[in-house]
């Protein structure tokens, strides 16, 4: 790191420490990317083998929503099926608001993704014909989900990370943290803005580390942690919408939070997903009587898309006050069932549960965020030289309400374009400015972490409360309220306090639910995933809702269409 440079007089955020910590040099990067899921890990391998990759985990590399996905990834495969019927069973699952663009866009590079994943040596699951076997779930009129067995997340996840590993050019980082994205804007240097490095806090060593580089790529996830249920790994907690939008970029959709119908209901087992292709395969939702009660709302039954399953059984919860109601696919046979489903028959029988003979207790629980940071088919944000890939942005594609198994080819789809488009400029002269190390010099240890939690918890229980399945406008205003004086009280603990990474999720989440709630209110209507008792019917028009931050126009040069 030859042109590393360390400090100028500028100082980003002041503490107090009784010992001046050493200087850090500046580590400098061709692309630095936030995640190791499918979207930070996807652009990573499809950048070329001589580009300098930081690529940061701010937990294990694994520990991420890709990890644990079941389902699959959508891709037009069988020769029944054809790119015209995974485009309009998008669109028709997105209510009316995907951007027809984008949906095609992604569609047509399935194959591609598939490709990628092949090459990288996923194994997925083969038929009979050693063909790719392909299951269905709902909203989708063909079969067309690739999968391995259903832990496919997990043959995804651990194979992205190996060859990740295995490549000289990409430096891993784990267990940092990333704070803040750097702007020319934020540094007070005029001209075009664009994004120059990154602050992102050592876990290990405690310490801020200032990170360089012209291409930054935010692939950090959704933010399901904000509701108290979610099938989300502990990362979801929406750290990349929320540095994005401090640094100047819009943020869109955040009103359609998806809450996946089956989590399994159980005292020792949080965050469990019961697959959707379990009722691809046959499964049927029961309630404690036995009713089939799907088809009383909607024809397609178990197979409608999830916004129409997950508040069919919100409302059968609430209607005869029952904790959960029952998923059964006990008239399968078992080696059929064992077979499709070999994680979650040991996972379920180690919880007392035998599936080839018993029903599943399910409930709804937080587990996609459609909205996110505008990005376009390059997953350019507002910002030059600022990308935001996966779960973090928003493309267009999922519309009011995300189609399963759409959303991991979403990250390779555009983790390879961003790759691109990067590549495309790497050889152009890039800004590599001097940046401010942190100022660690003002603030006091935290003496009161008990703050954070009491925060943290009682932000997702009033999100799960007022924020949920089903919202009416006074809830909302409550649920504002409650974010304004929480925000503030973060606010200063964050200005006076030393930094924690539960101080910088609290932060990003407050900040990320506060947007959750404010294009809810923005939209009258009911659509998709957004149901107000107070605007029950479909409005004619149909369009996003758009957050646009203070400093948008000032400190962003590229106007997304
Ligand atoms: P993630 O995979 O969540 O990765 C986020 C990464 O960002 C992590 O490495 C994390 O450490 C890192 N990170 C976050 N913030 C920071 C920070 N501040 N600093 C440093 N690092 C940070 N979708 C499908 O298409 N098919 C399925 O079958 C499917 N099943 C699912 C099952 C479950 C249980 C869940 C939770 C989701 C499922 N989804 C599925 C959704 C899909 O898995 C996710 O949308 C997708 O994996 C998101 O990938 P990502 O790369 O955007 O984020
Ligand atoms: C599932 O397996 O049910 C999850 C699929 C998805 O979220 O796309």
């Amino acid at each position: 790191m030859s042109d590393a440079m360390t400090s100028t007089s500028t100082s980003v955020r002041t503490m107090t420490d009784p010992q001046p910590l050493p200087v850090l040099a500046v580590q400098d990067f061709d692309v630095l990317i936030v995640g190791t899921g499918a979207a930070g890990l996807s652009l990573a391998l499809s950048l070329p083998s001589h580009v300098r990759i930081g690529v940061l985990a701010k937990a294990q590399l694994t520990e991420a929503s890709t990890y644990y996905a079941q389902g699959g990834v959508a891709a037009v495969l069988d020769k029944t099926d054809s790119i015209e019927n995974h485009v309009d069973d998008t669109l028709i699952a997105g209510a009316g608001i995907c951007h027809a663009d984008a949906v095609r866009f992604t569609v047509e590079h399935g194959h591609d993704a598939v490709k990628f994943l092949l090459d990288q040596g996923v194994r997925f699951t083969l038929d009979e014909a050693e063909q790719l076997h392909l299951t269905r779930e709902g909203g989708h009129s063909h079969r067309r989900i690739i999968h391995a067995a259903d832990a496919t997340g997990m043959a995804i996840s651990t194979t992205l990370v190996q060859r990740a590993k295995e490549r000289s050019n990409i430096t891993i980082l784990e267990g940092r943290i990333a704070i803040d994205v750097i702007t020319l804007a934020k540094l007070g240097i005029s001209g075009p803005n664009r994004a120059v490095g990154l602050y992102a806090l050592n876990q290990q060593t405690d310490q801020v580390e200032t990170l360089r580089a012209p291409f930054i790529a935010l692939a950090c996830g959704g933010a399901s942690k904000a509701y108290l249920y979610t099938s989300n790994p502990d990362i979801a907690t929406g750290d990349g919408i929320a540095m994005a939008w401090r640094s100047g970029c819009r943020v869109a959709n955040m009103e359609f939070n998806q809450f996946h119908p089956t989590c399994l209901y159980h005292p020792m087992a949080r965050s469990f997903l019961i697959t959707e292709a379990m009722r691809g395969e046959g499964a049927y939702l029961r309630l404690p009587d036995g009713e089939r009660f799907m088809k009383r709302f909607d024809d397609r039954e178990e197979l409608a898309p999830r916004d129409i399953v997950a508040r069919a059984i919100d409302f059968e919860m609430k209607r005869l006050g029952v904790r959960h109601v029952w998923l059964d696919i006990t008239h399968q046979p078992a080696d059929f069932i064992k077979g499709h489903f070999p994680m979650l028959y040991e996972r379920l029988l180690e919880l007392g549960i035998d599936i080839t003979r018993e029903m599943i207790p399910v409930v709804p629980a937080a587990h996609y965020t459609c909205g996110g940071v505008m990005v376009d088919s390059h997953s350019q944000t507002d910002i030059a030289g600022l990308y935001a890939i996966g779960e973090t942005s928003f493309t267009g594609l999922h519309g009011a309400n995300r189609m399963a198994s759409n959303s991991l080819l979403e990250c390779f789809v555009y983790g390879m374009s961003a790759a691109q488009h990067i590549t495309a400029q790497l050889n152009q002269t890039a800004a590599r400015p001097i940046l401010p190390i942190w100022d660690a010099s003002q603030v006091q240890h935290p003496d009161e972490d008990v703050v954070i939690l009491q925060n943290w918890d009682e932000l997702r229980h009033f999100m799960w409360n007022y924020v949920g399945i089903v919202r009416s406008t006074k809830r909302l205003e409550r649920a504002l309220n409650r974010i304004q004086m929480l925000k503030k009280e973060i606010e200063e603990y964050y200005a006076g306090y030393q930094i924690s990474k539960n101080l910088i999720e609290l932060r990003n989440l407050v900040q990320v639910s506060e947007m959750i709630v404010r294009c809810a209110l923005e939209r009258k209507e009911s659509r998709g995933l957004h149901c107000t008792i107070d605007y029950p019917e479909l409005s004619a028009q149909a369009r996003d809702t758009v957050l646009t931050p203070p400093d948008f126009l000032a400190s962003s040069p590229l106007i997304l269409q």
